[in-house]
């Protein structure tokens, strides 16, 4: 039983007494508390697959930011790690793959089928365990697209130029790819729910850069068919850069469309209409400003997206070098506000 189900509650569209909040990547990178430990270890995977850690980390921002929600200490990589292709975490670089899919050859190294990722589900048990109800466990996956774009690109990117170049000179392989991943994602997903993952995010970081017709075929086809398969608990989908697909990602078989703050409250909620709930959106730069604006941008936001169908949000991951008192900020002041209707 869960003793602060706003999330849950919003998520699937119930009343709600207050506004839900959390922070997408508020586990790691703003937290004096996470830096310590990640500094006493060999490196991030060795957090990412340490369950006891992960789980330590996990529940930090619960306890000393009073988020309505934790979600689980891993990476969308650990998928495209699973299926064939390890990484590195380059200090302050960011991911890297030695190997990467240049052919149609190269599908064939690639698993979709028992993969081993039994240290995210052992993470996910022991976070739950120590949770005790407080709060829900929000688990997670990348898109198909986003996953697809680091297993052909091996690394970051600003033009993400390989993977998009796939679909035009090989858009057969590029769905022979998103196949396997989308198999991969669905049974992935499965798992975490078993081992406790209350909600499950999927996030396509990389939807934006993509036109409105290749994201209907490479992107929202592939997300779409996890949210069939998957319905024993809420899911939220946020396809960063992707507002140009609103009026098609209203039409997924989830329940919450997670915004960047592209897009204001009231035009979202116009094009998806009142049926999903909405989560966002605040610019993670807004963290930036003295208490006043923040407190200003926060209100302005709420009274967009109202009282009900809403998880306040920023509209991407938090930035690490965020004061974590602007972030504690941020949350009181969905907490207290009060909705005039
Ligand atoms: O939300 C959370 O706090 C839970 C953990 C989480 C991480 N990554 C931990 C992490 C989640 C949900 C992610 C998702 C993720 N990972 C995405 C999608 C969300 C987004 O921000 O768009 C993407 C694209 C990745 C891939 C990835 N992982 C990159 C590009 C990098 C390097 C740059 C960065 O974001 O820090 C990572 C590393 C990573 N993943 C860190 C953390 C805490 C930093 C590693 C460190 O501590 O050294």
């Amino acid at each position: 039983m869960l003793k602060n189900d706003l999330l849950i509650r919003a998520a699937k569209g119930e009343q709600t007494d207050r506004v839900p909040v959390w922070l997408m990547r508020q586990a790691g990178r703003i937290l004096p508390e996470y830096r310590a430990i990640r500094e006493s270890l060999s490196g991030f995977k060795e957090l990412v697959e340490t369950p006891d850690l992960a789980a330590e980390v996990t529940i930090q921002p619960v306890d000393i930011l009073g988020v309505d929600a934790a979600i689980i200490f891993s990476d969308i990589l650990v998928i495209p790690e699973a299926m064939g292709l390890p990484y590195t975490m380059v200090e302050k670089k960011g991911p890297y793959f030695e190997q990467t899919i240049n052919s149609e050859a190269d599908l064939k190294k690639l698993t979709s089928t028992n993969l081993n990722l039994n240290y995210v589900f052992d993470a996910i048990k022991e976070t739950k365990k120590r949770l005790d109800g407080r709060v829900p466990l929000i688990g997670f996956a990348g898109a198909p697209w986003t996953i697809l774009c680091y297993m052909i690109e091996g690394s970051g990117s600003k033009t993400f130029s390989k993977p998009r170049g796939l679909l035009y000179k090989n858009p057969k392989m590029a769905h022979q790819l998103l196949e396997m991943i989308t198999e991969s994602t669905i049974a992935y997903l499965k798992e975490q729910v078993k081992a406790g993952a209350d909600v499950l995010q999927i996030f396509d970081s990389w939807a934006g850069i993509l036109d409105k017709k290749q994201y209907a075929e490479f992107g929202i086809r592939y997300i779409n068919r996890i949210c069939e398969e998957i319905d024993e608990v809420p899911i939220t989908v946020f396809s960063k850069g992707a507002n140009f697909s609103l009026g098609e990602l209203k039409d997924l078989d989830c329940r919450t469309i997670g915004l960047d703050w592209h897009v204001d409250g009231k035009t979202a909620r116009e094009i998806i209409g009142d049926e999903k709930t909405l989560q966002g959106n605040l610019d993670p730069c807004a963290l930036y400003a003295v208490d006043d604006v923040l407190i200003q941008k926060v209100t302005e936001m709420l009274d967009e997206f109202g009282s009900q169908k809403y998880i306040a949000n920023l509209g991407h991951g938090v930035y690490p070098d965020t004061d974590p008192e602007k972030v504690k900020l941020f949350i009181d002041t969905v907490k207290k506000h009060k909705f005039h209707q």
